[in-house]
């Protein structure tokens, strides 16, 4: 198997990336001198390995590899009690780099425009005949979200059986006003919000701003929010609310199992402790079916959904939605007093996109496009970082979390990233303690280039020079 392996190793050090296509059996057997069957097992091995898929009448193609590129991160050792938080100023410095147009974009989680609908949604903005432009922009809109957007959301939602209908949806700008209303609703100065451990750090950032507790909960790469964790810290802490991924997690990458997810409803509801899921990232799965919300397996109206179009449509248009189940009327009141309504042309926009059906081919596309450069940025992070490095393997989203040898501060290789214009998300920031300080958040939105494979080597020179100087 010389050639199959020979092959293997051109994959695993980058010269075939993920998605291309492979020399078809005819050139390899000119070039190597191989016989066709011989070349043909060669394709056969591989495939078995997992590494490439045939495409009818096209040849071999890369598969995009997720899994056994290097070992697991392991499960974090949060805090065992509620903790105030504090990730301000790293988080503004986060941003600004954000804003740098030299900077590579590794660090936030963001789309990039070319892989968003762009141009069908300028489409739409067109057709719009000037009086009725007008007529929009001169009334605000329903405080709830614009009728037919949330007809068109609550069609969307189908792997869920709630809600059945627009009634049970407001719109949101965004996914996250639709969790910090679904926060304020519940809960309010003082409590305790369960939250992941490693987590979206913006979530921290409303629980700081609400002068709210978080208390972690360990979670594991692959299976998730550990249940047993979760029931031993009902037990001793009063906790008001928990916000929850369950699908393709920011930042680990996991997407739990149907029979866990029903777990952990069924754990939370017992305790009568609302759970505000975010579900943002639920349609960029690589697997062939929409993974279940944990909305799917409530049947007390406990479940927050929240979630938006900001990874999959536009992030401009500032649309998302909640479907607050039996805290409907107390969201309603939150978003009416915070900020009445949502601008109504951007919610015909996506209203119309929807109800045009282009959505989900272009979901397809993207969902294929974000595979590749996962499994690109994986391969390379393999490549360029040193022994001991280990890494998620997401089976959806757009995020990979790494853990470094121990004793590698994220933070020194953020500060010292920035100065050659290479952004990431130190893993301090998804925690309200240090268990992540040897982490970092490698964000993968962008299509694959030679840019991000120089950005991912400059990324591991100053990890050795840091593990050289500690
Ligand atoms: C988990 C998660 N929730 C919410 C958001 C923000 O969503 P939106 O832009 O729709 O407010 C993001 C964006 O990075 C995210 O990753």
């Amino acid at each position: 198997m010389e050639l199959a392996d020979s092959l293997e190793s051109r994959i695993r050090q980058g010269s075939y990336r993920s998605g291309e296509k492979l020399p078809s059996i005819r050139q390899l057997h000119g070039h190597t001198g191989l016989s066709i069957s011989t070349v043909y097992q060669a394709f056969i091995e591989l495939e078995t390995r997992g590494l490439v898929q045939a495409r009818p009448k096209s040849g071999y193609f890369v598969r995009p590899l997720l899994t056994g590129i290097l070992p697991l991160p392991a499960p974090g050792k949060p805090a065992s009690h509620p903790n105030p938080v504090t990730v301000g100023n790293l988080a503004l410095a986060l941003l600004d780099a954000m804003g740098d147009p030299e900077m590579l974009q590794l660090g936030g989680a963001l789309v990039a425009p070319e892989l968003l609908p762009a141009r069908d949604l300028a489409g739409v903005l067109k057709s719009i005949p000037l009086r009725s432009m007008g007529n929009m922009l001169a009334a605000y809109e329903n405080a709830q979200g614009n009728l037919e957007l949330r007809r068109q959301i609550a069609r969307r939602m189908l792997a869920a059986p709630l809600p059945s209908g627009p009634a049970e949806i407001v719109v949101t700008h965004g996914c996250m006003e639709a969790v910090a209303l679904c926060l304020k609703a519940v809960a309010g100065s003082g409590d305790t919000i369960m939250v992941e451990s490693p987590t979206f750090p913006w979530f921290l950032q409303v629980i700081e701003d609400l002068k709210m507790y978080a208390l972690e909960v360990p979670t594991d790469c692959q299976t998730g929010i550990h249940l047993k964790a979760v029931a031993r810290a009902l037990e001793l802490h009063p906790v008001r609310a928990a916000v929850f991924m369950a699908n393709f997690q920011n930042p680990s990458g996991y997407l739990m199992s149907d029979a866990r997810k029903a777990q952990l409803v069924d754990l939370m509801s017992r305790h009568g402790v609302p759970v505000i899921e975010d579900d943002i990232y639920g349609d960029l799965h690589f697997g062939a079916t929409r993974p279940r919300p944990l909305k799917a397996f409530d049947t007390k109206g406990e479940v927050l959904y929240c979630a938006s179009f900001s990874k999959t449509m536009a992030p401009g248009l500032r649309v998302g939605w909640t479907a607050p189940g039996r805290y409907l009327e107390a969201v309603r009141r939150v978003k009416l007093n915070q900020s009445i309504a949502c601008p109504s042309l951007n919610q015909y926009q996506a209203a119309r996109y929807l109800g045009s059906g282009r959505f989900d081919r272009h979901l397809r596309k993207l969902r294929r496009a974000l595979q590749n450069q996962i499994a690109n940025t994986a391969l390379a992070v393999a490549r360029y970082f040193p022994a001991g490095t280990k890494i998620s393997a997401p089976q959806g989203g757009i995020t990979l979390w790494v853990q470094l040898p121990s004793g590698v501060d994220s933070l020194e290789l953020f500060r010292q990233a920035l100065d050659r214009k290479v952004a990431i998300l130190p893993g301090v920031i998804c925690s309200t303690g240090s268990a992540y300080r040897n982490c970092l958040r490698v964000s993968c939105g962008l299509p694959w280039s030679s840019r991000i494979e120089d950005g991912i080597q400059t990324l591991g020179e100053i990890i050795r020079k840091i593990s050289s100087s500690t």
